[in-house]
């Protein structure tokens, strides 16, 4: 259990290389997907345990899509698995979860359980938990800019008191802290369209460990990392 001090209070966790774990095996993407999303519940248990804030999940991309229709399918499959067992068996923790993403395109009955698992929880005041579905950042700052832009063709906003903190009150994340540390597990040194307004003073740590194989020790260690690092934030 982390004991270390200065603990971040936004976490993000590009949860990648569910595909790579199943192939090292021999087995099909898909088992690598069941065991990404069990880790999942384990990572995201224990990062309310040690006191952190907000976590926030990469769970499905704008661009996942691509993926065969079949890949497609069983993460769906996946994600409505865990939505049924977030409302039947996590009603005694106190997370608060949320989802960040356009989630009107999925099926209405996923869309119909992630607005019970939202409501059933919105009242915990733990850790707030985002799991991004259908998440991109190109997407999100688009969308943010129609809506600004609505504002400005009804008249309830001026063209020059579009700033940033008007922008972010239309992000997913409005009204929460950027993200201070964002961690990629299976050592891709990329963002793929993660949180981009969000992560511009985030603090990555990039770990050659694939995501089924991560561990509340390899968290530990991104922690660990973190404190160490030296946020300028464009100061000196
Ligand atoms: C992350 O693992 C899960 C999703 C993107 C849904 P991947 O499926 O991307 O695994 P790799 O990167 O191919 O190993
Ligand atoms: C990012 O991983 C998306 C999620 C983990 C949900 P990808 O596997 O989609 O990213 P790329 O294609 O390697 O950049
Ligand atoms: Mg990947």
């Amino acid at each position: 259990m982390y004991k270390g001090q200065h603990l971040p209070e936004h976490v993000g966790i590009i949860m990648d290389g569910n595909g790579r774990w199943a192939k090292k095996r021999g087995l099909p993407r898909s088992a690598g997907h069941v065991a990404g999303a069990s880790n999942f519940r384990t990572i995201a248990k224990y990062c309310s345990q040690i006191g952190i804030r907000y976590l926030t999940v990469y769970a499905f991309s704008t661009e996942n899509w691509k993926r065969p229709q079949e890949e497609v399918k069983a993460l769906m499959r996946l994600f409505r698995q865990y939505l049924e067992e977030a409302l039947r068996d996590f009603t005694e923790e106190n997370i608060r979860t949320r989802f960040i993403g356009d989630v009107s395109v999925f099926a209405p009955v996923l869309r119909d359980l992630i607005e019970q698992v939202e409501e059933s929880s919105k009242n915990k005041t733990g850790m707030v938990l985002n799991i991004a579905m259908n998440y991109g950042g190109r997407a999100e700052l688009t969308h943010a800019m129609r809506q600004l832009a609505q504002e400005v063709k009804h008249g309830s906003m001026q063209p020059d008191e579009i700033d940033e903190a008007a922008i972010e009150r239309y992000l997913y994340t409005a009204g929460q802290p950027d993200p201070d540390l964002i961690i990629r597990p299976s050592g891709e040194n990329r963002t793929s369209n993660f949180l981009l307004w969000q992560s511009a003073y985030s603090e990555y740590v990039i770990m050659d460990i694939l995501w089924p194989d991560f561990t509340t020790e390899d968290l530990d260690h991104a922690l660990e990392e973190f404190v160490k690092r030296n946020r300028r934030f464009g100061g000196i």
